[in-house]
């Protein structure tokens, strides 16, 4: 396994874009401080925030934004346009990752309400029931190796995240395809771009689907939001649908797969839920700190010079 290296410049923490060892690149950032220089690929430097205040007072501090105008490599053109990173980057600053204040409200409101406790509570018996089927077709097989991320720890997601947003069963498959490109620090330049664009279209098209054909989705209410006087443009629908679909799977899969992995990787554990000592709840939460679906936060750009955990943030940077 490679390791995240330090950097000849005083302090700074070369990341490693490939994250092939999440667990050592934390300990070092972790050791280095609450916020610690790090370097990320072609060079372009930025602040990594680590410990718990530091990033709780980062995450509630107005002056650190996600609109990706106010980072000054990106103005200066200094940023590649298929950067490696560039799908933590919402291009467009029309969707909840790349929009702050007022405007992050207005797009909030509607997706929250889908997502509230009593929303998500309504939810469960169906996320029972698929999880339910889903187990018998894997107890099916069970004579036979099987790979986990299919045959399970995708379907569930997907179909959750798919029957809300009124998303087609058979192109489940496809939009998987996608994202994979999508999130992957392997694909190339040319493809990543590629990829976004398909996608782009993708949501295009069901928009163009749902409005000839309304159907009873979360997709069709945000298209209906106007009535009650707060109407998403079809770009702001389509970055919704961008972040929901691809948040709403994504994050989840690589849980399951780490939460399995961790299980039977560590047998004492496994039998401590086993035998009811520890509940699945402590599971989901463990594995979250322990083995995180998502290595590394959205970024934040100072639109001020900010002091943090002890360092001072230059306005325009992240
Ligand atoms: C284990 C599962 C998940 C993890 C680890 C995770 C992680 C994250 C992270 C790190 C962010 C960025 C926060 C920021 O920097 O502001 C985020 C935002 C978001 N996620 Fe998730 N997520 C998960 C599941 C989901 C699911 C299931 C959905 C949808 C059904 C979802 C929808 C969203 C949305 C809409 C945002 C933007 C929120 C906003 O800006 O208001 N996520 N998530």
């Amino acid at each position: 396994m490679s390791c995240p290296v330090q950097h000849g410049n005083a302090g700074t923490v070369t990341l490693d874009p490939y994250v092939a060892n999440l667990r050592a690149e934390r300990e070092i950032l972790h050791a280095a401080g609450p916020v610690t220089r790090v370097e990320l690929p072609d060079g372009v430097t930025a602040w990594a925030v680590t410990h718990h205040e530091a990033a709780r007072a980062a995450l509630t501090d107005p002056r650190l934004v996600k609109d990706v105008a106010h980072w000054d490599d990106y103005q200066q053109g200094r940023i590649p346009e298929a950067w490696p990173l560039m799908s933590t980057i919402p291009p467009t600053p029309t969707n909840l990752l790349g929009t702050d204040g007022a405007e992050h409200k207005r797009l909030r409101l509607l997706t929250a309400k889908a997502f509230s406790a009593r929303s998500v509570e309504r939810l469960r018996p169906r996320v029972h029931d698929l999880t339910v089927q889903l187990l018998d077709d894997l107890e099916a097989g069970a004579d036979q190796p099987l790979d986990l991320k299919d045959a399970f720890a995708f379907k569930l997601p997907m179909s959750v995240i798919g029957e809300l947003y009124g998303v087609d069963e058979a192109e489940y498959g496809y939009l998987r395809e996608m994202y994979v490109k999508f999130f992957s620090a392997v694909t190339g330049p040319e493809e990543f771009l590629e990829t976004y664009a398909t996608l782009e279209r993708y949501y295009e098209g069901m928009i163009a689907a749902k409005r000839a054909n309304p159907g009873d989705d979360l997709t069709t209410e945000l298209l209906n939001a106007g009535e009650n006087g707060d109407a998403l443009t079809d770009l702001e629908v389509r970055g919704t649908l961008q972040v929901v679909v691809a948040a709403g799977h994504e994050t989840t899969v690589n849980l399951l797969c780490n939460a399995v992995r961790a299980l039977l990787a560590h047998p004492e554990q496994f039998d401590l839920v086993k035998e009811g000592r520890v509940g699945w709840d402590t599971v989901v939460e463990e594995t979250l700190r322990f083995d995180p679906p998502t290595s590394n936060m959205i970024f934040r750009f100072a639109t001020e010079d900010v002091e943090l955990g002890g360092r001072t943030i230059r306005k325009g940077r992240p």
